[in-house]
C-alpha cells in the first residue's frame, strides 16, 4: 500500500479551488511559527488565481516564515478581502510600487505581467520566483525543481543585498523530471517520449468553472458554454490549447523538451512530448517512455523511485492499482506505477512509467516555495 508523504489526508473527491476565497485551515500553532520579525517581507502576484491560491494554501501547510505577506492581483480584484492564516487582507492591485521592500515575491499572474513586473521587482531588490514561462528559457536564469537541480540557484539568498529572477519550469516538466531524473542518475537518459493527460486546472480557475459548467449543461441536454477553451470539454479531449508552431509541435509540448535539456544540463537529451487536455478537474498524468545508456531492469528502477524524495510508487499489478489524478490531488508527491520493461527496447535499456501529479502544487506552487525556502 503505497503512503503520502504530504501532511495532508488523502482525498477522493475532485477538488476545486474557489477563484476568490483561500481554503482557510485550522491551523493556528503554525500562525504563530510562520509570522516572525526576522522573516522575510512576501508578495505573491495573481494572489486570487488557481496557482496564487495554492501559494496561499502551501505557504501555510510548510509554516514559511514571514513578517509580512502583500496579496496582489489585477484591478479587477483590488479591494477584495482574502483571509490568510486568520488574518484578514486586502488585495492591491499589482503596480510599479508594489514591491518597496518585498525580499520575495511570487508570481503567478501570466507571461505578460511577469514580463513586465518581473524586472521592475527585481530592480527593487525582491527575488522573483516566476511561474510563467516568461524567463525559463532566459541564459542566467536558473530553471530550478529543487529535488532535482537546486545547485543551478546556489548563492541567491535573501538579504545578498540585490534581486534575481528564479523560474519555475512548466508544470507537466516537473511532474514528469521528478520521476524521469532518479532514474536518469542512475541509467542516463538519451531519449524520452511522453504523453500527457493534462487537467483543467492547469489552465487556471476560470478553465475549472467552465469544466463544471460545461459538465452541467451537457447532462442537462444544454449546448456547452465554450469560453476559456474553443470546443466541448466535458464528456471530451482534445490536443492541448497552447498555440501550434510551425514545427507541428505546440507550445507545451516545446517547453517539455527545451526545459528537460536545461534543467537536466543536458542538450543531447531526446525529447518528444504529445500534451491533450483531459476533462479531469485536477492534476496532470503523464506516460513516459524512457530509453537509457546503461540497463537499468524495473525492480532497480522502482527501488530507486520507491527512495526518490517527492515521489511515491503506487504499482500494484494484483488489484490494478496506479497512480490516478484523483488520489495526487491536494498531495505534495509525485505518484508513479506501472513501471515495465519496454519490450520494443533491446534487453533493459527501457522503460515505461506513468506518472501522476498535482500540478497547481508539486507543478507550480509548492515548487516556487520550495524554491523560496532555498532562499532562506
Ligand atoms: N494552473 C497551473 O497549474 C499552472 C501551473 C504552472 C504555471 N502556471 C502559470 O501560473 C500563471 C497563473 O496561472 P493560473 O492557473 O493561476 O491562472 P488564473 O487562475 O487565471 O489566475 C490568474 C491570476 O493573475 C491575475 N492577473 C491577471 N491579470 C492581471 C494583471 N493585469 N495584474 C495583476 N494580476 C493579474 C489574476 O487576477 P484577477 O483575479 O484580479 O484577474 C489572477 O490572480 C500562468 O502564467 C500560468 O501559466 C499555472
Amino acid at each position: 500500500m503505497a503512503t503520502f508523504s504530504s501532511h495532508q489526508t488523502q482525498t477522493h473527491f475532485i477538488s476545486k479551488l474557489p477563484a476568490n476565497k483561500p481554503r482557510t485551515k485550522p491551523m493556528f500553532t503554525r500562525v504563530r511559527m510562520s509570522y516572525q520579525e526576522s522573516a522575510p517581507s512576501v508578495a505573491v502576484v495573481g494572489v486570487t488565481g488557481a496557482v496564487g491560491q495554492e501559494f496561499l494554501s502551501v505557504l501555510s501547510d510548510r509554516d514559511f516564515p514571514y513578517r509580512s505577506i502583500k496579496m496582489l492581483a489585477s484591478k479587477r480584484s483590488a479591494g477584495k478581502q482574502l483571509s490568510f492564516q486568520d488574518k484578514a487582507y486586502t488585495v492591491e492591485e499589482l503596480t510599479e510600487d508594489s514591491f518597496d521592500g518585498v525580499d520575495i515575491a511570487l508570481f503567478s499572474a501570466g507571461g505578460s505581467i511577469s514580463k513586465k513586473f518581473g524586472p521592475i521587482a527585481v530592480e527593487k531588490g525582491s527575488i522573483v520566483v516566476d511561474n510563467s514561462s516568461a524567463f525559463r528559457m532566459v541564459e542566467n536564469v536558473p530553471l530550478v525543481i529543487p529535488e532535482v537541480n537546486p545547485e543551478a540557484m546556489s548563492g541567491i539568498k535573501v538579504g545578498m543585498g540585490k534581486g534575481a529572477l528564479i523560474a519555475n519550469p512548466n508544470c507537466s516538466t516537473i511532474i514528469c523530471l521528478m520521476a524521469a531524473t532518479p532514474l536518469h542518475r542512475r541509467a542516463k537518459v538519451t531519449r524520452m517520449v511522453v504523453s500527457t493527460y493534462q487537467a483543467a486546472s492547469g489552465a487556471g480557475a476560470a478553465a475549472m468553472e467552465e469544466l463544471e459548467l460545461q459538465t452541467r449543461e451537457v447532462l442537462e441536454g444544454k449546448p456547452p458554454t465554450c469560453k476559456i477553451f474553443s470546443q466541448q470539454y466535458a464528456f471530451n479531449l482534445f490536443s492541448h490549447n497552447a498555440p501550434v508552431l510551425e514545427n507541428g509541435y505546440n507550445e507545451e509540448e516545446m517547453k517539455m523538451v527545451k526545459e528537460t535539456r536545461k534543467i537536466w544540463n543536458d542538450k543531447d537529451v531526446r525529447v518528444t512530448a504529445t500534451c491533450i487536455r483531459v476533462p479531469v478537474m485536477r492534476a496532470h498524468a503523464e506516460s513516459v517512455n524512457l530509453q537509457f545508456e546503461k540497463p537499468l531492469d524495473e525492480d532497480t528502477a522502482r527501488d530507486i523511485l520507491k527512495n526518490a524524495p517527492g515521489v511515491v510508487v503506487i504499482d500494484d499489478r494484483a488489484s490494478n492499482h496506479f497512480p490516478t489524478p484523483l488520489e495526487v490531488s491536494n498531495k505534495d508527491d509525485v505518484a508513479v506505477g506501472r513501471i515495465r520493461r519496454d519490450v520494443s527496447q533491446d534487453g533493459n535499456h527501457g522503460l515505461d512509467i506513468f506518472v501522476c501529479g498535482d500540478q497547481v502544487r508539486k507543478g507550480a506552487a509548492l515548487n516556487a516555495v520550495q524554491i523560496a525556502e532555498m532562499l532562506l
